[in-house]
């Protein structure tokens, strides 16, 4: 009798156990219900394209539904993009970045909230350190010239701290032009280059943009101090149109934004 009873206790803590373990691991130490990130980083899919700047290649990092859904969620809403004034911080026009763009909200559906999880596994940066995801739009002739992600004005780094790293996803294919260019990456010079690649993509570490390929890049050296060779241009698209998509990760948490229009 006693030894049934023995049983009973265990059975009864087992099963206790068990259902605090997966109360645990749902709700996780926060209180909040964990949200479902299946995702796994496949490093067969992933490149090392420089180590000054750190730069990686994702392949099929988006599928292209994806893709379709995030471009058609921006149709519409997008406006011309602006640069931030070195000095004073304030988002300007200038001639130098031709593009149209617009800022998703975090979290601002079951996609979005997807891909920003995937982000943060693929990264091993902290989700909270990422900005809304900017879709960017360029049509033929359109382009940004070298520049780095990096803020030099005070204002921009008040919150969150300085943008340390950029996940630059191509949203569709492009028929000729429109490349990610590194003009001082280490590897710059050693890239072999065949016609395919545009006038502008000759110089420097290119990188085309492919529907669902991702691109990862740090702007900050681990040190903690920014890397002047991490700057880049957006070739003019010479034949069709380019659509990509940017996650800027901050050295610091970036939940409570008080503006989310700024964008370098
Ligand atoms: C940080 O690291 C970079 C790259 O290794 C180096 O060039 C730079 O001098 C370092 N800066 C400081 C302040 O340690």
């Amino acid at each position: 009798m006693a030894s049934l009873f023995l049983r009973i206790d265990f059975l009864t803590l087992l099963f206790f156990l068990f259902f605090m373990c997966s109360h645990s691991l749902r709700f996780g130490v926060s209180g909040r219900k964990a949200e479902d990130n299946h995702f796994i980083s496949d490093p067969s899919r992933v490149t090392q394209l420089s180590w000054s700047p750190r730069a990686f290649l994702y392949k099929g990092f988006l599928s292209e539904k994806e893709c379709d859904h995030l471009i058609s969620l921006a149709k519409g809403k997008l406006e011309r993009s602006m640069v931030a004034d070195r000095r004073s911080g304030n988002a300007i026009l200038n001639d130098a970045r031709t593009s149209s763009g617009y800022f998703f909200r975090k979290r601002q559906d079951a996609v979005i909230r997807r891909i920003e999880l995937r982000i943060a596994t693929w990264t091993f940066l902290p989700e909270e350190n990422g900005e809304g995801i900017h879709v960017l739009h360029y049509e033929r002739g359109q382009k940004y010239e070298t520049h780095p992600d990096y803020f030099v004005d005070k204002f921009n780094q008040e919150n969150g701290g300085n943008r340390m790293a950029t996940v630059l996803m191509y949203l569709s294919n492009v028929r000729k032009g429109g490349e990610t260019v590194f003009p001082y990456a280490e590897a710059a010079n050693t890239q072999p280059k065949d016609e395919t690649y545009s006038e502008c993509a000759r110089n420097g570490f290119a990188v085309k943009p492919k529907k669902g390929d991702a691109l990862l890049f740090f702007s900050y050296h681990i040190n903690a101090t920014a890397n002047p060779r991490s700057v880049h241009r957006s070739c003019p698209v010479i034949e069709g149109e380019k659509w990509a998509a940017t996650r800027w990760i901050r050295l610091r948490s970036f939940e409570n934004q008080r503006s989310n229009k700024i964008q370098q």
